[in-house]
């Protein structure tokens, strides 16, 4: 299953990055997601992984912050479109071929993990999440934004009208570009993917829960925050996102730390 799921990804990932420029050329769109990244991150300059970090969009946004980021995606595609981008933007950032649910770095390596648009397509989820635990330090925070890419459309029938003509309004070269659906893959495949029927967020607190994070949180992101003019039209059907955020317990040297301060 996940060998299909990549294919899919790598084949989209030239219409893929096209959108995620045209993302990147909107400075109302850029700092909106930095602004939601920042909220959720806190002050400081961190040390950050992007999981599934597609053509490298939420990866230019930290770097072009200040932030030291690393990024990984499953799809060579993706990895690709990635590496000439970052030399388009003029960013020093390590990308490497990782897999969301079986990560290549060592224990408590990042202060923050985050990822976009990725935990819907991943065949175990809860895997995936204990995995971003695992590599993130005491204290440090898993951040993730979703959506409801199934459930939004088959629960509207204004939204999939819109979704029609947003399709119709855009060159065949931009066709593919929501950032999920179960449609993008086989009938099989989309049947099988947890997202398809899950409660979400409501489920997604829950597996954070079990893969050990605290203080977790979610918050609805309008897309109005990230979308204008014509980009509203093309992308802004779906319902809007949802950002999940947690902290991993600190360690009982770094409490010991904490309450001599
Ligand atoms: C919808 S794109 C999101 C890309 C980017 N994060 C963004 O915000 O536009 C989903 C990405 O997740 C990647 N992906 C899917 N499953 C993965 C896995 N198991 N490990 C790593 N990356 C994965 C895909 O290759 C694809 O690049």
């Amino acid at each position: 299953m996940k060998d299909e799921i990549i294919d899919v990804w790598s084949q989209r990932s030239q219409s893929y990055s096209k959108v995620v420029q045209g993302g990147m050329a909107s400075t109302y769109e850029s700092r909106g997601w930095q602004e939601i990244f920042t909220e959720a991150m806190g002050p400081g300059k961190h040390k950050v992984l992007d999981v599934g970090t597609g053509p490298g969009v939420v990866a230019f946004l930290l770097a072009q912050l200040g932030h030291e980021v690393t990024a990984v995606d499953l799809s060579e595609g993706m990895l690709t479109e990635a590496r000439q981008n970052a030399v388009k933007y003029g960013l020093d950032i390590r990308f490497e071929k990782g897999d969301a649910e079986n990560l290549p770095f060592p224990d408590c390596s990042y202060d923050i993990v985050v990822s976009k648009y990725v935990l819907w397509t991943v065949p175990d989820p809860e895997k995936a999440l204990s995995e971003w635990h695992r590599v993130v330090r005491p204290g440090g925070k898993v951040i993730y934004v979703d959506g409801n890419w199934t459930t939004d459309l088959e629960s509207s029938w204004w939204r999939r009208r819109w979704r029609d003509a947003a399709r119709l309004s855009i060159a065949f070269s931009e066709r593919h570009h929501s950032p999920g659906g179960r449609k993008d893959f086989s009938d099989r495949v989309g049947e099988m993917l947890w997202s398809t029927h899950a409660d979400r967020p409501a489920q997604d607190l829950d597996m954070m829960g079990k893969a050990g994070f605290e203080n977790i949180s979610t918050v609805h992101i309008s897309n109005r925050r990230v979308l204008k003019g014509m980009r509203y039209f093309k992308h802004g059907y779906w319902k809007g996102n949802f950002l999940v955020s947690g902290t991993k317990a600190s360690g009982p040297s770094e409490k010991r730390m904490g309450e001599g301060q």
